[in-house]
């Protein structure tokens, strides 16, 4: 079967040459003056593998995600020894340039097999990002306080309709409560619209951990020394979790490219037993239409979250506007991302919006109108607890301990309830009260 090749970069006259004179399978058929170029003409469906001969540091993480979807293998040719390290942590087979031109050929028609096998996996719920990037090699090390040995963290991404119905309350929270638990424990804030970890922890952040994070995922950076650095540790009066923080401004959201995202979580499960992502509320994928394949997706991070979610909790807000948004919303959902079980979480429960016994009535609501999913949980409206912790910056454990609210929530992930503590870690954040 011939293997139709575009390539680009310095020294591909002479390598065209010598696959050429090879007369085998691989056939160049197009010589590109720039990575765009190439680019354009592997989405014409020109091509099933394009070389990149020197000037491969311009191969990222989501360049390779966008060829992968459209079934293009990538082989990269440079004479540096580290080049080629970082071209095979994301995934790309890499040789020097005086390669022979027989094992070129090799390396490409490998590429391509790999490249063939990979989108037979791809789940057909992406619009074109989940499932591309291979994973990379997991250390021989684990992490000290992380996942056992061979074993992966959970990743729990806490998604929910347009309405502010809790998202961010219900992540950090969780997150703290694991902590509390003695779980390690990376929380990301993953909201390309309202992005609010950050504030809620009380962090003067203006270093936007995760933009830091996927820039390095991009590049093929990404090993567990420097992701320690950018998800520095927190120490709340319930324990440490490490954070991620969010874009200090939504209008970077394009800093947040999905397929480096998505190696970013992948990274923090090898960290951490759980992986904490509070994703935005918008799961529309219609940028797919767009003829720029290549743009960024505002919405992909929240999908790629969901893909890669091991629990997704599902977060309304419970009273008559909040309830048929996350009716609307679930069916979105299993649309975008299929086979997905969430957890129904109601947050702000309270009768003066549902009548008396709210949970009854909520529960009888949602047997009516509902889509059939139980209700995982229901967390209480207390406005007292909610700005206390708001007004210190703190997480409910240190802020209302007491509170019914901060119970409902510490048990959706079956942490048992911890008393008040005093960390002190070196290195950790400084948690300075954010002007209110
Ligand atoms: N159970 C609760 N009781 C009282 N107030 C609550 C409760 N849960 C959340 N809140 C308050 O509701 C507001 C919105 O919460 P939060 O920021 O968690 O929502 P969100 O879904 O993340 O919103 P956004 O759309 O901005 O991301 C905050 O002021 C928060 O303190
Ligand atoms: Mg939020």
């Amino acid at each position: 079967m011939s293997i139709p090749v575009v390539t680009v970069g310095a020294g591909q006259a002479e390598l065209v040459g010598s696959l050429e004179r090879l007369h085998g399978p691989v056939t160049v058929v197009r010589r590109c003056s720039e990575l765009a170029e190439l680019v354009a003409a592997c989405q014409t469906g020109l091509a099933r593998a394009a070389v990149v001969t020197g000037g491969t540091q311009e191969v990222t993480a989501t360049l390779v995600d966008r060829l992968g979807t459209v079934g293009v293998a990538l082989v990269g040719l440079t004479d540096d020894d580290a080049e080629r390290a970082r071209l095979a942590g994301l995934g790309v087979l890499a040789a020097s340039e005086s390669v022979p031109p027989q094992e070129l050929a090799r390396l490409i028609g490998e590429a391509v097999d790999a490249a063939a096998a990979l989108s037979a996996d791809r789940p057909s719920s992406s619009f074109g990002l989940a499932g591309a990037r291979p994973t990379v090699e997991a250390e021989a090390e684990p992490p000290e306080d992380g996942p056992e040995p061979g074993e992966l963290g959970t990743v729990i991404a806490v998604w929910g309709p347009i309405g502010s119905p809790g998202r961010t309350t219900i992540a950090v929270n969780c997150a703290a409560e694991l902590a509390a638990d003695g779980r390690s424990v990376v929380l990301v804030d993953a909201d390309t619209y309202g992005p609010s970890v950050a504030g809620v922890l009380g962090l003067l952040d203006d270093s936007a951990g995760l933009a830091q994070a996927c820039r390095l995922a991009d590049q093929g950076l990404l090993e567990r020394g420097p992701l320690e650095r950018v998800a520095s540790p927190v120490v709340t009066g319930a324990g440490v979790l490490r954070v991620l923080t969010g874009l200090t401004r939504a209008d970077r959201w394009p800093e947040l490219r999905a397929a480096a995202f998505g190696s970013v979580l992948e990274r923090c499960r090898e960290l951490a037993e759980f992986v904490v992502v509070d994703t935005g509320f918008c799961l529309e994928a219609d940028e797919e239409l767009s003829f720029d394949t290549m743009a960024p997706r505002r919405n992909g991070t929240t999908l790629r979250a969901l893909e890669l979610a091991d629990r997704v909790l599902a977060v309304g807000a419970a009273d008559s506007i909040g309830m048929p948004r996350l009716v609307r919303a679930l069916a979105e959902l299993e649309q975008a991302v299929p086979g997905v079980a969430p957890t129904v979480v109601f947050n702000r429960l309270r009768a003066s919006a549902v009548g008396r016994s709210p949970d009854r009535a909520l529960r009888e609501a949602w047997e009516r109108f509902g889509p059939g999913i139980p209700i995982g949980a229901m967390v209480p409206h207390e406005a007292e607890a909610a700005d206390a912790a708001l007004l210190a910056g703190q997480v409910l454990l240190e802020a209302a301990p007491e509170s019914a609210m901060r119970h409902s929530i510490a048990e959706i992930v079956c942490a048992p309830r911890q008393r008040k503590r005093r960390f002190a870690v070196p290195g950790a954040k400084a948690r300075v009260p954010v002007p209110r």
